[in-house]
């Protein structure tokens, strides 16, 4: 049995999640709450990493591949629509990294992000639009708006990653989020999500990484059997002993591949295709490249993005 793959330890998290922000039932928390272990000088405590931290540079190391994700989504597109997109529409967008990668990507690329949160669009403007060269900046646009109301030119693309859209728990809310992505799309157009699930995912336990000079925790706090409903926590530990506990949280339901076809197909998709991750066959762990499929075996934890076309001429 595989542990959790590697993707699940690498996406679960992003920086927009926090703020402590109220969505009807969900909270996304801002945790963040820093223990000192160690003082430094005569006396005087000094500043301890986790202090020093900044969190969103944490996250960014330890979960975000928005370089990857761009060339994923290209091919998605490409497969179906035999042709290259430029549009993008990121919904939750956070920090704003997959836009950023986006318009860097060519120089026709253009990205709209939306996000309800104004402290990572802040962060992000200042951090990685701020890395951009002025024109490429130029091709994004932030929106501080909730993504189930924010009226946007149609895309070629819109994604809603790291699992965003858990935070909508109830069905009807999230065929009325999915039917409001498909009138944002031109008529070739793709709504990319992602989900991860597998009896681990639906188990207390924690999972470690060292990245760089910390140790990234993903803590799967609480999971419903009869809700489906998790809540999760994102930890950071660093060599000093000091820590950033609970920095991001997430409650949100898990939903299953099923029950996401099903509602992208109410909302008017005419296919729903599943990536499914394969496996490096000499380390049976998962191998990072995503192919559709159709069916696929058990899997205690995974990883997989859904690709719904707004028409599908194959
Ligand atoms: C899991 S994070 C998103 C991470 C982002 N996709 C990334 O890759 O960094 C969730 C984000 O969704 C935002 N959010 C939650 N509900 C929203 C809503 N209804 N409309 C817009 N943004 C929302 C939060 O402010 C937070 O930044």
């Amino acid at each position: 049995m595989r542990e959790l793959p590697e993707r699940l330890k690498l996406r679960l998290s992003k920086p927009g999640d926090e703020g402590g922000m109220q969505l009807g039932a969900h909270t996304f928390v801002n945790g963040g709450r820093i223990r000192r272990k160690r003082t430094s000088g005569r006396g005087r405590p000094g500043l301890t990493l986790a202090e020093r931290a900044d969190r969103y540079v944490l996250y960014q190391q330890a979960v975000q591949d928005p370089e990857g994700d761009v060339v994923r989504v290209r091919r998605m597109y490409e497969r179906i629509y035999g042709r290259t997109p430029r549009t993008l529409r990121e919904d939750f967008c956070g920090t704003a990294a997959f836009s950023a990668a986006w318009v860097k990507a060519h120089r026709e690329n253009r990205a709209i992000g939306v996000d309800l949160d104004p402290d990572p669009l802040d962060w992000g403007r200042r951090h990685n639009l701020g890395k951009l060269r002025p024109e490429q900046a130029r091709r994004i646009t932030l929106l501080q708006e909730d993504v189930r109301t924010a009226r946007t030119p149609k895309a070629d693309v819109l994604v809603a990653f790291n699992f965003s859209f858990f935070l909508f728990k109830q069905r009807a809310a999230l065929l009325d989020y999915f039917r409001h992505c498909y009138a944002h799309l031109k008529n070739d157009g793709i709504f990319v999500i992602d989900a991860y699930g597998g009896p681990e995912s639906m188990e207390k336990r924690r999972e470690r990484r060292r990245v760089g000079n910390f140790t990234y925790i993903w803590d799967q706090h609480s999971y419903d059997p009869i809700t489906h409903d998790a809540s999760c926590h994102i930890h950071f530990e660093f060599r000093d002993g000091s820590k950033i506990e609970r920095a991001w949280t997430y409650h949100w339901r898990l939903w299953t591949i099923p029950e996401l076809s099903e509602l992208l197909s109410e909302a008017g998709f005419e296919s729903a295709t599943v990536y499914w991750e394969g496996t490096e066959t000499s380390t049976n762990e998962p191998n990072g490249i995503f192919r559709p499929r159709k069916r696929a075996e058990e899997d205690p934890a995974w990883v997989a993005y859904l690709v719904a076309a707004k028409t599908d001429p194959r």
